[in-house]
């Protein structure tokens, strides 16, 4: 049986490190998980230490003066009433086992996974969706996150198959944005109370991370917002300036776990140094943002189950599900989407498995139907990001074809069908 552990929660980012840095540094094991729920601050991390390290745990962080928010048991947790005298007669018995195992708040088995992925019968099918629904309820609550997105140039270094803006595709108007431009489209965010901006980018060398971690500091200094980049993958040493200058989030798919389809839609991509992006991040501090794609060629419903387990191993704190959209001038131009049940599912298990992240309603799928992000909202997603890049360049930003450009009223609508509550901050 596993240990009883327990999870510390400082007040903010650099405290919780120096509470992992002591503890680390005085031979006590920790791991970086999402906070708990009863902690309330959502998606923050915590850090996990078994129960035979506590005592001296608490010791060393009062010894040193840190000030913690408190420390909670790594609870299991569990879900009554998810099974009724009725279900019985319309799901199998390895159905009935598995939502047994949710309700106790055990870890599913990979094939458990799949079977919940690929599961063809309707009451089964209902249960879970309504489960992630419940489980997203219980976890991050009824508000909608609604996050700004300004994707800042669609320069790339890099030849990955199925992105529309990869460096090969001679199809594409390039454009960069400067940083006065960017501030610009920052105030209207800002204006309309969004707190959080993401700041999305190809891999371009020319926004150097000199230059990134200034533009960050001014739109901290500016406004205060929290900040997501979404700029690939850099080493240590630049993740630390960029989390130093003030960014607070990062977002960085592992796209997939299959080391062989990574590969072969990475052309000029490193699997293991990916997982390493991933792992500095987390060990920095930053809200840690990973995803997958659905529907890439080759990949097989025990892929997406592994890709689950992972996020969940990791740690990760925000995960993007998006179904694959083939793009013109990329070697995948003529492949068909990605399914969107697969993908409503694949975010629903996503839930049941990971439980307290992030999970938005993608921009990828609102493209394939303007009502798919309702249905994502209601199979446990609980963010919108919009697209606020500026008229001029937003069709040059063509990572996939008919790209939806997600706006605020898209958002309220969105919103509104899956009975979600709007953010306080919103101004209207
Ligand atoms: N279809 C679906 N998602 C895509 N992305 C890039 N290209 C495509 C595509 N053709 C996603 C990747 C990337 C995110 C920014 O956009 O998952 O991480």
């Amino acid at each position: 049986m596993e240990e009883k552990a327990y999870l510390i929660v400082a007040h903010n980012s650099a405290q919780m490190l120096l509470v992992n840095k002591t503890l680390k540094d005085n031979g006590i094991e920790t791991d970086l998980v999402p906070a708990p729920p009863e902690s309330g601050t959502v998606c923050a991390v915590a850090v996990k230490v078994v129960e035979r390290d506590l005592e001296k745990a608490k010791s060393m962080i009062h010894d040193s003066k840190i000030n913690i928010t408190g420390i909670f048991e790594d609870k299991k947790m569990r879900l009554q009433g998810l099974i009724d005298e009725k279900i019985g007669l319309s799901v199998t018995s390895e159905f009935l086992n598995i939502l047994k195992k949710i309700e106790e708040g055990e870890n599913l088995l990979e094939k458990e996974i799949i079977y919940i992925l690929s599961t063809n019968r309707e009451k089964e099918i209902e249960t879970i969706y309504a489960t992630a629904d419940r489980i997203r309820r219980e976890t991050v609550g009824d508000v909608l996150e609604i996050r700004g997105a300004i994707e800042f140039s669609n320069y790339c270094a890099k030849k990955c198959k199925y992105c529309g803006i990869n460096s090969l595709n001679n199809g594409v108007q390039r454009y960069r944005m400067d940083e006065n431009e960017i501030m610009e489209v920052i105030k209207d965010i800002h204006d309309i109370g969004i707190r959080t901006v993401i700041l999305q980018s190809g891999e371009d060398q020319s926004w150097s991370t000199e230059r990134l971690a200034k533009l960050i500091k001014r739109i901290k200094d500016k406004t205060g917002m929290r900040i997501t980049l979404s700029v690939g993958e850099k080493s240590f040493n630049d993740y630390e300036i960029l989390k130093k200058s003030g960014a607070n989030n990062f977002l960085l798919k592992i796209e997939t776990t299959n080391k062989k389809l990574f590969d072969f839609i990475h052309p000029d991509g490193d699997y293991h140094l990916r997982l390493k992006c991933s792992k500095w991040l987390k060990e920095l501090g930053y809200i840690n943002g990973s995803g997958n794609i659905i529907g890439i060629p080759g990949q097989t419903i025990r892929d997406i189950a592994k890709d689950i387990m992972y996020f969940k191993d990791m740690g990760i704190n925000m995960i993007g599900i998006g179904p694959f959209i083939p793009a013109e001038g990329t070697p995948f131009e003529i492949l068909p989407h990605g399914d969107i049940d697969l993908t409503l599912r694949t975010m629903a298990v996503t839930r049941i498995v990971c439980k307290k992240v992030y999970i938005p309603s993608t921009t990828a799928l609102a493209s394939l139907d303007r009502d798919a992000q309702v249905w994502a909202l209601k199979a446990g997603a609980n963010t919108i990001m919009l697209i606020n890049t500026p008229l001029k360049y937003r069709s040059n930003y063509r990572i996939y074809d008919d790209k939806n450009m997600v706006d605020l009223d898209a958002a309220i609508y969105a919103a509104n069908k899956a009975g979600l509550k709007l953010p306080s901050y919103l101004r209207n």
